[in-house]
Formats: structure tokens, sequence, C-alpha cells
């Protein structure tokens, strides 16, 4: 995906474009044209109201769900809407949806319902609705009929049609659903606009096939399928021309990254040919299965400069009988191993996770593993869920599902022995000097700029808005829990 918004070859390709002849069926050329149509009805909606029109895109869920959002705004941004932050004074306010537990779609309700209002008072506004939501049957079919102010409602296969919904929607006048429920298809080189000029998420799989049994986002995100590893290098090396640092490469399982191509490559070899690329400084990468993480990847980090001291290891339970009934295909032992065998290959690691609890049928004893994987490991943090049931999955079905009580007197437990602990970890760091990327001005304090390490953890220092991008040398004065404040090392 390129950030082409404000490349001039790009605006070559869309002047070449014959609007009046017949939309080509080849991907991306026949984006190309529905966004060249739809700059067309937007200048001609701008000048009947005679302003310009603006737009808004929530995010709500993971940091997959974070970059198809800049790639919406590339397309918005491209026919012709102006970013507005302000989602009431918006004319198109599009929720990218999540739905992995049930308070997330909630949420989404709960504002879409507002959006109503707004929208009886601004004859110029759209609402489009997308994301893993809009994968499930029920949910679409709740829409449609008490949610009837929508006009636009697509799924996580087709995002990349965004233009070409825009230009059916403004053609009819009526709601515009286009879900597909899988797909093999993965559409390179459209627009994406990116949230930060010097970091960027970049794709290397989408959906999953592991299935665990608790987990909704295999049946809204479809099969796994895996970018070739040329469009991945393409991409980075393009962004970092652009002035990126720093990619967080996106996957729910990027441990099994490769194994459907053509030709198969792992991912340990994947990190290895990104690590070339010259000017881009730090790698990330999201998410990890503890299945999947081989000694070939534990190795390849421990010889890296550019992999950041990171690594997020959902363990999700402590009890491999509930791994088990989670369908998560690894004991606690294989985990507690994994673990040891990073910290001996990348000492100072950061190491996070995600838990679970209330799980159906997790006992005392079943927590009390989880409890004891936590001190055991002590984690830099963790994210910590109360069992959500979702409705299509195994564990919807299965009995014994914990009573509410129990499960927040266990979470309480868990989160404060989670907090205890990283609170300690935290504070290892202070009076050492590390390299920090400046992310910008701190929100509370000026005079004050942010920063991140390697290994994830927040700085707050004196600065100025000329370091933002930049990687610095800052040395750790005081450790606040969960960062730190510190100051710059004069070169
Ligand atoms: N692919 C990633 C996780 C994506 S979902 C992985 O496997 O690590 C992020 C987290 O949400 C999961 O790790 C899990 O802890 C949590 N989660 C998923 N489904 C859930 C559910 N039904 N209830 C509560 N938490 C859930
Ligand atoms: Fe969900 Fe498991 Fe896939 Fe992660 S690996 S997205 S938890 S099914
Ligand atoms: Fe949510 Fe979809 Fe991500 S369900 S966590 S936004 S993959």
């Amino acid at each position: 995906m390129i950030d082409r918004t404000k490349n001039e070859e790009f605006e070559k390709i869309l002047e070449m474009i014959d609007i009046t002849k017949p939309a080509p069926a080849e991907e991306p050329q026949r984006q190309y044209y529905f966004i060249a149509k739809a700059r067309e009805y937007v200048a001609e909606k701008v000048r009947e109201a005679g302003r310009p029109l603006t737009f808004c895109v929530t995010t709500f869920g993971c940091q997959m769900n974070a970059r198809d959002s800049e790639k919406l705004t590339g397309i918005l941004e491209q026919i012709g809407y102006q970013e507005e932050a302000d989602e009431e004074k918006a004319d198109f306010v599009i929720y990218n949806t999540c739905t992995v537990r049930e308070n997330a779609n909630q949420r989404v309700y709960g504002r879409i319902g507002q959006l109503n209002r707004v929208k009886r008072q601004n004859p110029h506004m759209l609402v489009g609705l997308c994301g893993c939501m809009m994968q499930e049957t029920a949910v679409v079919e709740k829409l449609k009929k008490s949610y009837r102010f929508v006009d636009l409602i697509f799924g996580t296969h087709n995002i990349y049609k965004f233009a070409e919904l825009i230009v059916t929607r403004m053609e009819s006048e009526r709601m515009v659903i286009d879900i597909w429920k899988d797909t093999d298809k993965i559409v390179e080189d459209l627009p994406s606009e990116r949230k930060f000029s010097f970091k960027s998420g970049v794709n290397i799989m989408f959906g999953c096939n592991n299935f665990c049994s608790y987990c909704i986002v295999p049946y809204v995100r479809g099969r796994e399928r895996s970018r070739s590893p040329k469009d991945i290098i393409r991409e980075i090396e393009e962004l970092v021309s652009d002035g990126v640092v720093e990619i967080m490469l996106l996957g729910q399982n990027v441990n099994s990254y490769g194994k459907t191509l053509d030709v198969p490559m792992s991912f340990a070899e994947l990190l290895q040919e990104i690590e070339k690329i010259e000017g881009l400084e730090r790698i990330r990468f999201m998410t990890s299965h503890p299945k999947d993480l081989s000694d070939e990847l534990i190795e390849v980090m421990g010889n890296s400069k550019k992999i950041c001291k990171h690594l997020h290891l959902p363990f999700q339970s402590g009890s491999t009988r509930i791994l088990d009934q989670m369908n998560r295909r690894y004991t606690k032992e294989h985990y507690l191993g994994l673990v040891d065998k990073i910290r001996a290959a990348v000492p100072d690691i950061s190491l996070t996770t995600d838990i679970i609890v209330g799980f159906p049928g997790e006992t005392e004893e079943d927590f009390l593993e989880t409890l004891d994987v936590v001190r055991k490991v002590r984690y830099d943090s963790a994210f910590t869920f109360i069992y959500s049931k979702r409705t299509g999955t195994p564990a919807a079905a299965m009995e014994e599902q914990t009573p509410e009580a129990v499960v927040k007197d266990r979470f309480n437990r868990l989160l404060s022995e989670v907090q205890k602990i990283s609170s300690e970890v935290c504070s290892v760091y202070a009076n050492t000097v590390q390299g920090v990327l400046v992310e910008g001005v701190n929100d509370h304090d000026g005079s004050l700029m942010t920063g991140r390490m390697s290994n994830n953890l927040l700085v707050h220092f004196p600065g100025d808005e000329s370091l933002i991008g930049k990687i610095i040398d800052v040395e750790l004065k005081e450790c606040k829990g969960f960062y730190y404040i510190g100051e710059m090392v004069k070169k």
C-alpha cells in the first residue's frame, strides 16, 4: 500500500481516467476509476454546500483496524473530503468497528444512535459503518431494521472497494450494503494516509486460521493469507523514503507468516530481509502466537540490530487444561520454556501479554495457574480481559459459564498482581541512557516531549518539536510507575 495521497504520479494516473467510459474490471485500476468519479460527485456537493466537506473516521479495536482506517482516510482525502476531528461537525462519519468482546459492540450501538440526531441537522451528512462487527449477520440485520439512516455498510474483506461503494451510494439514494463472507484477494497500491509521519503499521498477513475456541476473529477476518515479501519490502522502502523510521508488522499471528505463499517463507526470513532496508531503524511486530514461536525467530531477534526489544506473547491462561479447551495448542510448561529461551537470547527484552479470566469451566485452581505464570514471567505489562461470550464460537456453547461475581473477583486479583509487578519491572531502567523515538509534545505539559524506548516504555523529557520523528539518547531520571521522566543526553 503506497502513501500516494500527495503523490504527483498518482494525480497523473487519475487525470488519464475517462469516467464517461465503463469501469475497468481489474484492480487496483477499477478503484482508481471510482476515486476519479467520486471526486466529481464530491466537488459538486462542495459547490452545493458552498463550503468544504469534511470527514471523521473513528477506529474501534486493534492495530489492524487502525491501519485499515488509514486506508479509508487516504481514499476520503483523495476524493476531496477534509479531515475533521470533531465527529459531530463532520459530513462523512465512518465507524471502523470491533467485535472481539461484547462491550465493544455495545459502545458502537450507543454511538450510532447519537449520530441520527446529528444527521437530521446536516443534509450533506453520510454515515458509513465497516469493520469486524459488520461481518456478523445479526448485526447487519439489526442495522437494516432499526438504523435506517445509515448510508453505507461494508465488511473487512472489501475495504479496498471504499471509493466504489461511495459512488454507488451517491448514485442511488438508499442504504448500500456490501459484505463478503471471505476472500483470497489482496489488492495492493491504493492510497493511504498515515497518522504519524515517522512510524507506520504494515500489514504482512490478513485473517486467522487458529480458531481459538473463544475468539470471533477467524469468523470476521477470514482465512489466513500472507502478502508477498516483494510487496511488503517495497511498501517499507517507500515508507522509509517518506520519513518513516519505525514500522510495526501486523498480523493476527505473525509467526505463521508465509506458510500459504506460492514460495513459502518464514517470518524469521522475512524479518532478515526487512532488516536490510537502509534508513529503517526500528522493527516491531504484533501478534505472536506461542505455538508458532520458532527457535529461528528467537535467534534472529537475538542477532538483530533493528528489531525492538519487546515481545507481545499472549498466554491467555496458565492452566494447561483450560489452554486445551481454548484450542491454543501449547501447555503452561511449553510457554514458560519459550520465555526462558527468549530471555536467554535477548536478556533485556520486555515481555507483554494478553490474559483472559473466566473462560467457561475455569476453576480457582486454573486461575491460580494463571497467577503463577504472571508471577514467574513478571511481565512489563499485560492486557487483562474478562471472558466475553461470542455467538458462533465453540466456547459459547460450553456449559459451566463461570458466575459473574467469581470472575470479577479473579479479575481484580489478577489486575492488582499485574500492576504491582509491572511497576517493579518498569523501574529497573532508572539512571540508564536509552534510545528514544520522539513521538510528539506531551499531552499534559507543553514543555515536555514524549517518546518511546525500544522496549515500548514511554519517556517524557524537556525538548522541542524539532525532535519529533528522531531517535535520540535520553537519560532516565525517574520512574513514575509506567513511564519515565528523563533528560536528553547532550552529544
Ligand atoms: N491474534 C491475537 C489476538 C487478537 S484479539 C493473538 O492470538 O494473540 C486480542 C485479545 O483479545 C486476545 O489475545 C484475547 O486475550 C482477547 N480476546 C479474544 N477473544 C476474547 C473473548 N471472547 N473474550 C475475552 N477476551 C477475548
Ligand atoms: Fe483469535 Fe486465536 Fe486467531 Fe488470535 S490466534 S485472532 S486469539 S483465533
Ligand atoms: Fe477487533 Fe477485528 Fe481487531 S474484532 S480486535 S478489530 S481484528
